[in-house]
């Protein structure tokens, strides 16, 4: 009879939750009617409800209507049109990269996977291992560029006494960082802090990367989520593929087109000629098949139906807009109620922040107090998700920043 004890496993530590995604575990557990998860990075209506594009439903209809489609796999870099328009919709459709064949696009695993698919990519074939990412960061982007089998380091971003960006820092620490040393930017929407460089400082920032030769890897995973608008979202991409220069972008349509689980992104790498790029392409391809063989066919059908018809297309760019004018507006209602409230401390950082999340100043101690005392829940370094909370909620969380402040200064 085989015992428990027994188990060749038996011995395995339990491992602890992740530190995002366990936040809605614990919410999950509790039982009070006003707990509100500001955890979590999905979008929530007005309502709280979880939202599925008007677009999306649209694209599925006609995916499902059409009596062609088949499920055979795709080819290992996925499907042909959804990487056209993925690079399109980043770049830009007038790109000359894109029309110089300079730029290789493979569908991958959402954001997580265009990641990780690059950074093994780089592994394998770059001569600097090391990868810069900013401080702070995604809490996944040194787990996954640590086992693509990087070194990662990190470079001073985030000015915690201004609740905005060092950026005296960050020049300084990659203008000190080894040539060639590759360098992961936020594409827009800086995750946790909210805080985006300036566009002249994003010009500052491109000089530098090219001067030193440092390798830029851009991950978007809130392209037309920040401002709005797609374009004005890609710019700081788009200022440095004009300079000729190579890059890597990975992008998410996660959030963009609410397609979370549908588990659909790009990797783009801009090389500097065609020829270049199509070798990168067949080494890229050597990466994706052992790890997962081939991409899921469905989220990249919906993405590319909805970026090829220009009536989808368009009706996308309003739900989105309709989207980020949503959490902007829960920006300027918090902070106003903050005001109202004469809560101690200086909140303007709440409507110069952008994209998901605020990135609160509120410390561990803080947090925890709000959980316990007003059932909300959100990442112990004080960021919470601006797209959870609705007009409802808003004089809840104002109740708790503000009783956390003053009682735990
Ligand atoms: C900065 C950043 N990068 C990448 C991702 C990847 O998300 P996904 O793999 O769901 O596309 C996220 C999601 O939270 C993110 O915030």
């Amino acid at each position: 009879m085989a015992h428990h004890s027994d188990s060749v496993f038996s011995q395995i530590a339990k491992a602890p939750e992740d530190p995002i995604l366990g936040v809605t575990v614990a919410f999950n557990k509790d039982s009070d009617t006003s707990k509100l998860n500001l955890g979590v990075g999905a979008y929530r209506t007005e309502e709280g409800k979880p939202l599925v594009l008007n677009v999306v439903k649209q694209a599925e209809q006609k995916l499902v209507n059409n009596p062609s489609r088949i499920k055979e796999y795709l080819p290992i870099v996925g499907l042909a049109d959804f990487n056209k328009g993925s690079a399109k919709l980043i770049f830009g459709a007038d790109s000359p990269a894109i029309q110089e064949n300079r730029v290789t696009t493979v569908q991958c695993l959402s954001g997580t996977g265009s990641l990780r698919v690059g950074g093994e990519f780089l592994a394998r074939h770059y001569h600097e291992k090391t990868i810069y990412i900013p401080n702070p960061t995604w809490g996944n982007h040194p787990k996954i560029f640590t086992f693509a089998g990087l070194s990662v380091k990190t470079y001073r971003y985030y000015d915690p006494t201004t609740r905005g960006l060092d950026f005296k820092g960050l020049l300084e620490d990659l203008g000190n960082a080894p040539s060639g040393a590759i360098v992961l930017l936020h594409a827009c929407a800086h995750n946790p802090t909210g805080v985006d460089p300036t566009i002249q400082q994003w010009e500052e920032i491109r000089q530098l990367i090219r001067s030193k030769a440092l390798l830029p890897f851009f991950d978007s995973a809130y392209q037309g989520f920040a401002s709005g608008s797609l374009d004005a979202d890609a710019k700081p991409v788009r200022l440095f593929v004009a300079d000729g220069g190579e890059c890597f972008t990975a992008q998410s349509f996660a959030k963009n087109m609410g397609l979370y689980a549908e588990r659909v992104g790009a990797l783009s790498i801009v090389c500097k000629t065609s020829d270049v790029a199509s070798r990168v392409e067949s080494q890229l391809k050597l990466v994706i098949r052992p790890m997962y063989s081939s991409p899921p066919l469905h989220g990249a059908s919906i993405v590319s139906t909805i970026l090829n018809d220009s009536d989808l297309y368009n009706e996308w760019t309003l739900e989105l807009k309709a989207m980020a004018d949503r959490i902007i507006s829960m920006r300027t209602q918090l902070l106003e109620t903050l005001k109202a409230k004469g809560t101690p401390g200086d909140w303007t950082h709440i409507i110069k922040q952008i994209g998901m999340f605020t990135f609160t100043g509120l410390n561990a101690e803080q947090v925890a107090f709000m959980t316990k005392e007003y059932h909300i829940y959100m990442t112990s370094d004080g960021r919470i998700s601006m797209a959870g909370l609705s007009s409802k909620t808003i004089p809840h969380l104002a109740d708790a920043m503000h009783a956390a402040v003053t009682t735990m200064a």
